[in-house]
């Protein structure tokens, strides 16, 4: 299609940063077809609404929001106004959790999610580990909506995943009703922007503010999944957060063992930056 390397140049000049692949993406999702199938649209075929999902790339509302969809390990979730977008490096965490939960000799592991917006982590393990039960907690009633909406998605398209995720309204810091000594995993990829800190116009003009800031340093609700994680795992269970670049090393000693926590690790994402830290507690 020609015309993608005519609204590749507009994307990039519009700053944004993969102008190739969103073009594409959007592209193939216009006319229902693979990104790899795109050279089959004959031009007769051309749906010139295209143009105007260039533009609102230009305006540089997320390109998730334009299709409608957020791809997450093996999901396809349905995202938009309200709702965090799940991003690739909380997939590598994930993927960690799911590797733990494997080598778990428990029956049925219990997980706790503590901020699950889309639900992407609650879901993918939910479909990733058949036997794993997954308490999904979320305050904000707008991105609860987005929950709900993926697990009766995953539900359909993953029976398996049917009444394997429940959605827990309210605040992580009152933890899971019930579940205080009885979780295998905590997981957690909670707000962690510092308060005024710059951030790209996707982020910043699209995402709710409640999945972003928290606090001066933003490591406020990483402080309170590790008072909550305390609390809810079981001796021998493990805690993963999610947190900035630069954060690391704050974050390793949030899960210090004068805290009461053994084997803490940092962990990359794929791009190579400190992206979360994990912990055991004794
Ligand atoms: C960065 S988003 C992550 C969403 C999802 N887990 C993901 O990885 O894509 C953080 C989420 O935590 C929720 N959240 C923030 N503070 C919370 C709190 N104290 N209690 C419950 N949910 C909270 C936000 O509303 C948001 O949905």
């Amino acid at each position: 299609m020609a015309e993608i390397a005519i609204a590749t140049a507009r994307l990039a000049e519009a700053g944004v940063e993969s102008p190739r692949a969103d073009a594409e993406l959007m592209a193939a999702h216009r006319h229902g077809v693979a990104r790899s199938a795109l050279n089959l649209v004959a031009d007769a075929d051309f749906d010139p609404r295209f143009w105007d999902d260039v533009a609102r790339r230009e305006s540089r509302e997320p390109l998730q929001h334009i299709t409608g969809i957020a791809y997450f390990r093996y999901l396809d979730l349905e995202v938009g106004p309200g709702v965090f977008v799940p991003r690739p490096e909380t997939e590598v965490m994930t993927g960690w959790a799911i590797e733990t939960l494997d080598k778990l000799d428990v029956a049925e592991p219990v997980v706790a999610d503590l901020g699950t917006g889309s639900g992407a982590i609650a879901l993918a393990i939910a479909q990733e580990v058949p036997r794993a039960r997954v308490h999904a907690v979320e305050a904000d009633p707008l991105a609860r909506q987005w929950t709900e909406r993926n697990i009766a998605r995953c539900a359909a398209a993953a029976p398996h995943t049917a009444g394997r995720v429940e959605l827990h309204p309210g605040d992580f810091a009152d933890g899971v009703p019930g579940l205080d000594g009885a979780v295998d995993l905590v997981i957690s990829n909670p707000p962690y922007i510092p308060v005024g800190a710059g951030v790209p116009p996707e982020v910043g003009e699209y995402e709710p503010p409640a999945a972003l800031y928290s606090g001066a340093d933003g490591l406020d609700a990483i402080r309170v999944v590790q008072r909550v994680a305390g609390r809810l795992l079981r001796p021998g269970g493990w805690v993963a957060v999610e947190h900035g670049a630069p954060q690391g090393a704050g974050v390793y000693w949030v899960f210090a063992e004068e805290n009461g926590w053994a084997q803490t690790r940092n962990h990359c994402d794929l791009a190579g930056l400190d992206r979360f830290v994990t912990a055991m507690r004794p």
